[in-house]
Order: C-alpha cells, then structure tokens, then sequence
C-alpha cells in the first residue's frame, strides 16, 4: 500500500513511518509513505495556502488552488490501480469504525488530506475528495492525528505488518465483540491472582473462558454491538449463564 499524506507538517509523520509496527513495516519497504506539502503549490513567494474566509468570521481556510494541485501530484502515483481512495480528515466525516478500516486495507493507494485552521475551501471536499471521515465527534487542531491513527489502524490489517497477523485478528470489533481480559506474569501480584483457568494448560476451556469474558464485556460495555451479531448457540448459552451469575450476585448483595 502507498499512503501520501497532503500536509503543512509532514515532520509529524514520522512518529508512524519511525516507530513500533508500523514503523518496521515501513523499513522493509511493506507499506510506502509519502508526504506532499501544499506550500510548494502555492502561488505567492511566501507560501500562503490560507486566506480569510469570505462572508467574514473567525479563523482561516485552505485554498482550493494548492489542495487541487497537491492532489493531482499524488494521483500520478496511481498508475493505473483502480483500486484508489482520496480521504480528507474531518469532524463532518462518517465516524471511522473497523467496518471502514477494513475496507480501506483492500486498497492500494490512499491519499489523506489533513486540513488546519477553520478547514479547506468547500470546492476541494465537492469536486477533488471521494469521502470524508471521522475520528469522533470532537474537533482537534489539524487532520495529522486523525491521519495516523486511519494509517496506523489500516496498516495492522496489511499482511506482515504485524509480526503476528492473529493479534490483530483477536483484537476488539474483528468478530463483533470486544477483546477478553489479557494478563501475563507474575501470576500474582499485591494479592492479586491471574484466574486459575489461564493457567490450567487445558485449551478448550481457555478459550471458552475468553469467549465468556468477551460476550460478559460486551454486555456491559457496548450492548449495541451485541444487538448487531447474529449469536451463535454456544454464546447464548453463556449470555444466560452472564445473566443468571448477575442476578446471584444481586441476590446475594440486597
Ligand atoms: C480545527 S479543525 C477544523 C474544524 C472545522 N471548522 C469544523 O468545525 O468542522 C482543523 C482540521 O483538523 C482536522 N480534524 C479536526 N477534528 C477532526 C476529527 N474529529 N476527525 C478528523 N479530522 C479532524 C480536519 O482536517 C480539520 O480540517
């Protein structure tokens, strides 16, 4: 995959193409990254990209010139790939969910627009950007965050980026349930135990045990996801058992 990201810092990138996973993944050429600094479009000495907004108000925007011919110059990397998208960071976009991640991973060629004060001129996100997305409904200062956190959750489904692709495989949201409890050594800590199944050795039972502890997180912590999943027998069976255990525990307390 070849990620060009259009920005006024492309610096900011190299907590992605330096460090951790990504960071190997992109020494060993796995994914290609390029940034594109709008300034060098710019039609003025200076290397103004922003202006005041018309109709008054606070704040400046993007210019649609430079933002146009930055994207151009990262269209020419398609050479022929159909399989293209050019995303522009926004609050205004669709929310980014592992649905949309796991799309976007399918790709070859993505181009991120990371805007900075008010936004970009509207005639950019109308006529130059095939889709808008979002990292939650909160605003930040510019589209580099929410850039690299597209990147960094787009790359862990790109073979061997991952040393091991079975961890991404098991993380929240892959199966539609949120992840189970993890604990390592030491197997007890300041009275606290590691539960004794973790340790039991027997696989079968871990992994119900896991399934377990997911549907009980599920429940509790995002119900809505629950309501979206087609259950399995096996996962009713141990919802009923979650509720019935819930219910002791209430008994037990009044
Ligand atoms: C200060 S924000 C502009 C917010 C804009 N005036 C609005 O209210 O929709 C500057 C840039 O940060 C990025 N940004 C801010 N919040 C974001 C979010 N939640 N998701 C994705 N990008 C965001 C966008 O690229 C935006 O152009």
């Amino acid at each position: 995959m070849f990620i060009q990201a259009i920005t006024l810092f492309p610096e900011i990138f190299k907590s992605i193409t330096e460090y951790g996973v990504t960071g190997r993944a992109h020494q060993k050429n796995i994914w290609r990254f390029s940034a594109i600094n709008p300034r060098q479009f710019a039609d003025n000495k200076l290397g103004y990209i922003d202006d005041r907004p018309f109709g008054g108000g606070a704040g400046m925007v993007m210019m649609a010139p430079p933002l146009f011919a930055a994207i151009e110059e990262a269209k020419k990397a398609f050479s022929g790939s159909l399989k293209n998208r050019v995303i522009y960071l926004s609050p205004q976009g669709k929310p980014l969910n592992h649905a949309k991640v796991q799309e976007l991973a399918q790709l070859d060629n993505l181009v991120l627009l990371c805007g900075r004060y008010e936004g970009v001129d509207e005639r950019v996100l109308e006529h130059a950007v095939d889709e808008e997305i979002s990292i939650g409904d909160f605003v930040v200062s510019g589209g580099e965050l929410p850039a690299m956190m597209l990147m960094d959750a787009v790359l862990r489904f790109i073979p061997n980026v991952l040393g091991d692709i079975e961890s991404a495989q098991q993380d929240s949201f892959v199966n539609g349930l949120l992840d189970y409890p993890h604990y390592t050594k030491p197997t007890e800590f300041q009275g606290m135990k590691v539960p004794e199944v973790l340790k039991s050795g027997n696989h079968t039972l871990i992994a119900q045990w896991r399934l377990k502890q997911s549907l009980k997180r599920t429940l509790t912590r995002r119900p809505d996801l629950l309501e979206k999943r087609n259950l399995l027998p096996q996962e009713i069976r141990l919802l009923q058992e979650i509720e019935q255990e819930a219910k002791a525990t209430e008994q037990s307390i009044s």
